[in-house]
């Protein structure tokens, strides 16, 4: 049996890494890849963001990673749910840390995006629940890499404890695991840094907000470096000459969120890690041209 099983890994990898698709048992790590595909709250360009529907899109649409924006319940229960608030996204009003979990599964967290987007609308979305990360990992955890980005951890005590343990309950991390099926990012630097005392095998991505073009000094760099693996910023702050900056001290550099081919492959002439986007489809595209005319290899 392990020998049958050896052999499909290898098939796996043989059929899906030429591709550049993913194959967790046979893809390399994370800080071997090369162009890293992120399906930022799922394929939610597609459909309602957090729900199965967006991240079912995003594997399907060939992305290595489902982004997931963490938020706690009142009875500290994580959830992936982007806002601190559930009014954009479910018609109804209140804080996530004021309601239960049971509450927040009433929600219709598909509804929105219909009427947000009658073009892209389908019948389906309506009543799509908001999913715990516990339902998460049950549905998607064997096959899957997660994008994890603890939202306002100063708000949700002890949020970095609930997620390294549920980490642990579903084999996702320490043990036979590859370092990099699990990614934590933050913009919140005491966040990641106590994810990293906790457990330091995880890469962590420090997200770091600009008001004017991005640069960063070497002392900067340094203490980025005794904790995370590489930085996020939003793509209109990058330039040519912070990339080169950032990849030449060894760390990764993945913008967001990026949603035009255009903005693509400008984002990878300038050498970008990879980046996050809505359309994990044109990313998908925009890598395989490249692959095909040979500027890159997979
Ligand atoms: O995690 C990268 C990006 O998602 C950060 O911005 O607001 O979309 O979570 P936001
Ligand atoms: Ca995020």
């Amino acid at each position: 049996m392990v020998r049958i099983n050896r052999w499909l890994a290898i098939i796996a990898f043989v059929i899906y890494t030429p591709l550049g698709l993913s194959a967790q048992a046979a893809s390399p790590s994370f800080m071997e890849m090369k162009f890293i595909n992120i399906s930022h709250r799922g394929a939610s360009g597609h459909a309602p963001e957090h729900t199965f529907t967006s991240y079912e899109l995003g594997k399907a649409m060939n992305g290595d990673y489902i982004e997931i924006d963490l938020q706690m319940t009142e009875d500290g229960e994580l959830i992936a749910l982007h806002d601190e608030t559930i009014d954009r996204t479910t018609g109804k009003k209140g804080l996530v840390k004021d309601l239960t979990r049971e509450e927040i599964k009433q929600l219709d967290a598909g509804s929105w995006f219909n009427e947000a987007f009658p073009e892209k609308a389908n019948p389906e979305y309506k009543g799509l629940q908001i999913p715990t990360l516990r339902e998460v990992f049950d549905q998607f955890g064997n096959d899957s890499k997660f994008f994890i980005e603890t939202k306002s951890p100063d708000v949700y005590p002890e949020m970095e404890e609930k997620l390294i343990n549920l980490l642990y309950e579903y084999n996702l991390i320490g043990g036979v695991n590859d370092s990099g099926n699990v990614i934590i990012q933050s913009f919140s630097a005491e966040s990641l840094r106590k994810i990293h005392a906790m457990e330091e095998s995880i890469p962590l991505i420090q997200l770091l907000s600009y008001y004017a073009p991005a640069s960063m000094t070497d002392s900067e760099i340094e203490k980025l470096k005794e904790y995370a693996v590489g930085v996020g910023m939003h793509f209109t702050a990058a330039n040519p000459a912070y990339v080169k900056k950032v990849k030449d001290s060894g760390l990764l550099i993945l913008p967001y969120t990026v949603n035009e081919k255009e903005d693509m492959e400008m984002l990878l002439d300038w050498g970008v890690n990879g980046m996050f986007t809505n359309y994990p489809d044109r990313l998908d595209e925009v890598i395989r041209k490249r692959i095909e005319r040979n500027m890159i290899h997979p």
